[in-house]
């Protein structure tokens, strides 16, 4: 496995970017004075509050708070890895990606996100194609699909495939490293240490990200048998929780999507594919999480959550409902739609068809119909103990939404039920942030206003200004101040990008992500220059009580020297 990509590479790598244009290629932007605007790409709104500014090389969303560099972007918006989209700007800038020999750092090299994932995905691809030219070798694999009303063209667009009935087939096809087939999750090693296939005599799902490549599968058993899905493991590539089967397809095949149904199986998605209904993702055999409604709603703002109609279907509808709530902004629909005891999508849209299963689609309940009605069905609102449990139980589930007319009008419903008062019932909220709104809530204080000055003009430090009293100042964050300012002097045309990406990956990386984020009220439209030299005029001010501080209690014990004397008199005369 390569090492790590060296720092000097993404420093240069980030200075000869242009955010703008990689941003421009996925956002349409429109030039406003020295900088670029759009409607923001990470939350639904109607007017642009999402900027991207060339000087500085950062985005920046004054509606929600989305903030970073073209890394950032692509790992936010593509939903990629760190390296892999170091690997994409290096692929528009036409540079290879150098890699540090692995013994350069040690054990730093070993940690999983500096990994070169290409060997990986090369695997995987081959695999898919190598299944997928055995489905051809197999007439009772096409004969198990033709009877699952499945036609040639689905299995090709779905890339479906056959695991051959055997211990080695794809380990003699590929012919690749054992450990690496290990890792790629496509063999198994037992305890004495032979390796062998993970997939056999299973017809074959590629499960593919958003930009199309292999990162995974299902296998399913031809009829009966358990288990009847084996799925991939976890892998550097796969991480179940984040990925929806079929949402490459669906994009593929829609120029514009506008909706996406959420369903459970694989077979769901492939079946309402077959009759038209090419909207279709499934969540991987696990419950619906944040990161799956983060990227749902990055490609769509209405979504149908199609769900059994017995109680495992209800109970996966109410999670579903609780983790969809902090996400619904205004502008956001989401219906929940239940089907006829014992069927599935497949089943029903095989039995009805599109036309009618499309009409179920239109019906589906919205979801504060749903929250409501769910609601008053748990909870006796005859009773007080009733309307308490139930006021308690909504507000646990509306509090995390993000405000707007939506989460109004369920607060007055809720209130309206249980006889209270809307303040009553947000009272007991405290002001919680929505996880879609990323604007943070920082106390200004002089150390962070003057971080945030710097990060967005690194400029500003580059001046003679004597630091050493820094040095002495006891105030939490001066330290990441000094450090940047000694940083901006070694390297005075730094720009905000690259000094915010040195961090990355770190704690102090993460505050100051939260520190060029920020918005610090009061000083909307400021000009950071003037930002900067007040909060150092502040800290240096702090700087003199705590001095003039410490020498008065030392004069009063130990006593002072003569330097210090001096020092009090001048720190008293300047008072
Ligand atoms: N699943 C799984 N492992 C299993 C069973 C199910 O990972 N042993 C996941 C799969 O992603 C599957 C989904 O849960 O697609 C839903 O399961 P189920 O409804 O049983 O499967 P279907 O996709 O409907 O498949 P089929 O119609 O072929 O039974
Ligand atoms: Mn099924």
């Amino acid at each position: 496995m390569a090492g790590r990509i060296p720092q000097h590479f993404i420093d240069e790598l980030i200075a000869r970017t242009d955010i703008v244009e990689v941003i421009g290629q996925r956002v349409p932007l429109k030039k406003k004075g020295r900088e670029y605007a759009a409607c923001c790409p990470f939350h639904s709104e109607k007017t642009p509050s999402f900027y991207v500014s060339p000087a500085k090389q950062f985005y920046h969303c004054f509606g929600c708070g989305a903030h970073g560099t073209a890394i950032g972007f692509l790992m936010e918006y593509d939903n990629l890895e760190f390296v892999e989209a170091v690997e994409e700007l290096a692929r528009m800038a036409g540079v290879e990606v150098p890699r540090e020999q692995a013994s350069d750092r040690g054990g730093a090299a070993r940690s999983a996100p500096e990994h070169d994932l290409q060997p990986l995905r090369d695997l995987m691809q081959a695999a898919a194609s190598f299944y997928q030219e055995q489905l051809r070798h197999s007439p009772q694999a096409v004969e198990y699909l033709r009877q699952r009303g499945l036609s040639g063209e689905i299995a090709r667009d779905y890339g479906l495939g056959h695991a051959p009935d055997d211990w080695d087939a794809l380990l003699q096809h590929l012919q690749a490293p054992e450990e690496q087939l290990v890792q790629a999750g496509l063999a198994i090693r037992n305890e004495r240490g032979r390796v062998y296939d993970r997939f056999r005599n299973r017809i074959m799902f590629p499960i593919r990200n958003r930009r199309g490549q292999v990162i995974g599968f299902g296998g399913r058993v031809l009829g009966d048998g358990e288990p009847k899905y084996l799925n991939s493991p976890e892998t550097p590539l796969f991480h179940k929780g984040r990925e929806l089967y079929g949402l490459y397809e669906a994009r593929q095949f829609n120029r514009r999507l506008d909706r996406l149904l959420v369903v459970e199986g694989y077979m769901d998605v492939i079946a309402l594919a077959q009759h038209g209904i090419r909207n279709a993702v499934a969540t991987l055999g696990t419950a619906t999480t944040p990161e799956h409604l983060q990227v749902l709603f990055r490609t769509v703002s209405q979504l149908v959550f199609c769900f059994d109609g017995d109680r495992a279907g209800r109970e996966a509808a109410w999670k579903a409902l609780a983790v969809t709530l902090p996400f619904m902004q205004d502008g956001f629909e989401v219906g929940f739609l239940f089907l006829p005891e014992g069927e599935d999508p497949d089943s029903l849209v095989r039995a009805e068809g599109q036309a009618a299963f499309e009409r179920r689609l239109d019906q589906a309940t919205g979801i504060s119909e749903y929250l409501i009605a769910e609601l008053t069905r748990r909870h006796n609102v005859h009773t007080q103990a009733g309307r308490t449990h139930l006021a308690t139980d909504a507000m646990a589930l509306i509090g995390p939404m993000p405000r707007g007319l939506l989460r109004t009008a369920l607060v007055e419903e809720v209130a309206r039920l249980t006889h209270l008062r809307p303040e009553q019932l947000e009272g007991g909220q405290g002001t919680r942030i929505a996880a879609v709104d990323r604007r943070q809530q920082l106390r200004i204080t002089p150390v962070r206003l003057a971080l945030h000055a710097l990060l967005h003009e690194p400029a500003l430090a580059d001046d003679d200004m004597p630091t050493d009293w820094l040095h002495t100042l006891d105030r939490p964050g001066i330290d990441l101040l000094l450090e940047l300012i000694e940083t901006i002097r070694r390297e005075p045309h730094i720009s905000p990008a690259v000094l915010l990406e040195r961090y990355r990956g770190t704690e102090a990386g993460r505050h100051l992500q939260r520190i060029a984020a920020w918005q610090p009220p009061g000083f909307e439209g400021a000009a950071v220059a003037r930002m900067y030299q007040d909060a150092m005029d502040t800290l240096r001010r702090q700087h003199e009580e705590q001095r003039l501080e410490a020498l008065l209690h030392k004069a009063d014990t130990e006593g002072l020297s003569e330097a210090e004397k001096r020092e009090l008199r001048g720190l008293l005369e300047r008072r």
